[in-house]
């Protein structure tokens, strides 16, 4: 827990407040020129112009050098835990086949074959990536053990890897993540509601429990199942909703109080609606659409709506190999029409939200985690422009500085 200041701040950027924010508050930043930021404790304690800045600080002083200053970016939906590869399952679909989601089953057999110790070392690397990219706090899902011991297994790992890495890192549950050959489907979602999750409540390995609803997959009527069986044993529901197809996921996700539903590809005018008025925050995932190459989520539709947007890379092996929140904040602004300014906001305080840190992270003001990213930037609207490039100069938590550009 750090004591740190920083100074000569060019610019610092950051949403505002301890929930998601909707509609044109996405837009309304708090921006401040020539300023300094007090962490004390790991907590941010003051801010403001630098003619102000306390001169009589008691720890480390950091000069950032007129560069720009945002919170740590939220990463709030990544499936971090897998082992192997599906190169060649990616190379099949960059010839033109379609993504179906059927390859789950293929990492599933590696990470079924993996020890927790060697998912602990696989992951590690990959977190050390986001970092670089400016990801303080991380969201990791099970979902590619698809049997109790291997999905608990995979909660321990990510457990582990909360106690490792620097990150902040929140657990969810998603054994429905596909339907594993070795047992019935009924069979599966029986063990599922009767075993999984009672020992993942017990053993308290996760915050939510996230369901893929979609064409192919979970019903609505069994992620329903699924979903009401995890808020019993204190997990809080979440959604993968429409991704391949409409199924009415979305519309389930207001229906259950889930706190996000993820995707939304081909959401329906009901299901935006429905969200909105529930206050579901919808995590736009677009490096996803990218690599399987189908059209964007309607993010504009949903501001408008009133929907709290977040963005998130869904790293995982098959349709999103994509482990920088930075690319995906740029195909907000190229792809989903989304201001710098949006953006922003979806990928701190919106994501923080999805997974439940808004009241401790997402933001830089008095009281809130000291998580920031300073950004080899003059302009903070250039961070979305310097496509493929990695532009994080320093990334501190909690007041500690964890990485520093070579
Ligand atoms: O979020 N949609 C379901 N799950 C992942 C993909 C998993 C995979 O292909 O391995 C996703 O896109
Ligand atoms: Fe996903």
């Amino acid at each position: 827990m750090g004591d740190l200041l920083v100074v000569n701040i060019g610019e610092l950027v950051t949403p505002r407040g301890h929930g998601m924010l909707c509609g044109p508050a996405m837009s309304e930043l708090f921006r401040l020129r020539d300023a300094y930021l007090e962490i004390r404790g790991g907590k941010v304690t003051d801010l403001g112009p630098m003619g102000k800045a306390p001169q009589d600080f008691p720890g480390e002083v950091l000069d950032v050098g007129g560069r720009v200053v945002t919170p740590g970016l939220v990463d709030p939906h990544t499936h971090l835990v897998f082992a192997g590869s599906r190169v060649e399952e990616f190379l099949r679909r960059a010839r033109g086949e379609r993504y179906t989601g059927g390859g789950i089953l293929v990492t599933a057999e590696a990470t079924r074959a993996a020890g927790e110790d060697e998912l602990v070392e696989l992951a590690i690397p990959r977190l050390k990536k986001m970092l670089r990219c400016g990801v303080t706090a991380v969201e990791a899902k099970s979902g590619y053990g698809l049997s109790p011991e291997a999905e608990l297994k995979i909660l321990r790992a990510i457990e582990v890897l909360g106690e490792r890495a620097p990150q902040r890192i929140v657990p969810t549950f998603l054994g429905a993540h596909a339907f594993p050959p070795d047992y019935g489907r009924e069979e599966y979602i029986d063990l599922i509601v009767e075993e999984m999750i009672p020992r993942v409540g017990q053993g308290k390995l996760a915050r939510f429990c996230d369901v893929f609803c979609d064409k192919g997959f979970y019903t609505v009527d069994e992620a329903r199942r699924i979903l009401e069986a995890g808020k019993r044993h204190g997990l809080i529901p979440k959604l993968h909703a429409d991704e391949l197809a409409y199924v009415g996921a979305a519309e389930l996700a207001a229906e259950v109080g889930a706190i996000s539903a993820d995707h939304l590809l081909h959401v329906s005018d009901a299901g935006i609606k429905a969200m909105a008025e529930a206050g579901v925050v919808g995590v736009l995932l677009p490096g996803t659409a990218f690599v399987i190459d189908e059209p964007y989520p309607p993010a504009r539709k949903l501001i408008e709506a009133g929907v709290p947007v977040a963005l998130s890379t869904d790293f995982n092996p098959g349709s999103s190999p994509v482990l920088s929140m930075t690319f995906v904040m740029r195909l907000g602004v190229l792809k989903l029409k989304l201001a710098p300014e949006e953006c922003l906001t979806a990928a701190t305080l919106n994501a923080a939200a999805a997974v439940g840190l808004a009241g401790e992270v997402g933001s830089l003001e008095p009281g809130k985690a000291g998580d920031l990213v300073v950004w080899d930037l003059r302009d903070f609207r250039e961070l979305f422009y310097w496509f493929g490039d990695d532009v994080a100069h320093r990334v501190i938590i909690a007041g500690e500085v964890v990485w520093a550009s070579p």
